[in-house]
């Protein structure tokens, strides 16, 4: 099987939980390209220029424990704005995407530009006072203090940053299925989004 799972969304939509469990349930390769990102971002804040951050990603780089704080991701989406970053990072992602066996990508711009041949693209949205909501539970639970409001704040300059920009913006692709997660518990989500997939095995 080398079928190709896209899925985007901004930032907290959930897309990342339900990239994870889509691929355990059909045994699919896994790459959360937000990841690449952070760890370039972080790079950034130790000093290097961004391309030079980018070029120089390690698979050591991408273990750092600092990854999913709120700086790993500001700093990302600053990183993330540079076309020539973009460009280093493509093929890794286009390479696993088509790796035998299939895969599933989360992101940003899987489905309209790392992978716009993917059999199954899935946007994911969910409204902007529970992606603030899961994201500040998820900070807190890892031991972050910081507020709601600043968790919500931090979001919204963050998405406004990654639509907002010329080199790959955040948007759904034209054949994308739009997912909307307010409402929906984890396992309705990844029940619709499984459906989504067998259609096309
Ligand atoms: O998904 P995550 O929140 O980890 O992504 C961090 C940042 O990396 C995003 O806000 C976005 O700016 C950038 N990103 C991107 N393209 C991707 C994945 C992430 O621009 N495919």
């Amino acid at each position: 099987m080398s079928i190709t799972v896209a899925i985007d969304g901004p930032a907290a939509s959930g897309k990342g939980t339900l990239a994870r469990k889509v691929a355990t349930h059909f045994g699919l390769a896994y790459l959360d390209t937000g990841l690449l990102y952070r760890a370039a971002g972080m790079k950034m804040l130790d000093g290097l220029a961004p391309i030079e951050a980018a070029r120089k990603l390690s698979a050591a780089d991408l273990e750092r424990p600092d990854l999913r704080s709120a700086e790993a991701g500001r700093a990302a989406s600053r990183v993330a704005a540079d076309g020539d970053v973009r460009a280093a990072l493509l093929d890794f992602q286009r390479a696993f995407a088509h790796r035998a066996g299939g895969a599933v990508l989360d992101g940003r711009d899987i489905g309209t530009v790392i992978c716009p041949g993917a059999e199954v693209k899935i946007y994911v949205t969910a409204s902007e006072g529970v992606r603030a909501r899961r994201r500040h539970a998820e900070l807190t639970a890892g031991g972050a203090q910081i507020a709601l409001e600043d968790v919500q704040r931090d979001l919204a300059e963050r998405d406004a940053r990654d639509r907002g920009r010329a080199s790959a913006p955040l948007r759904p692709a034209e054949d994308a299925v739009q997912l909307d997660t307010t409402e929906l518990s984890i396992e309705d989500a990844v029940a619709r989004a499984v459906a989504l997939v067998a259609a096309h095995l």
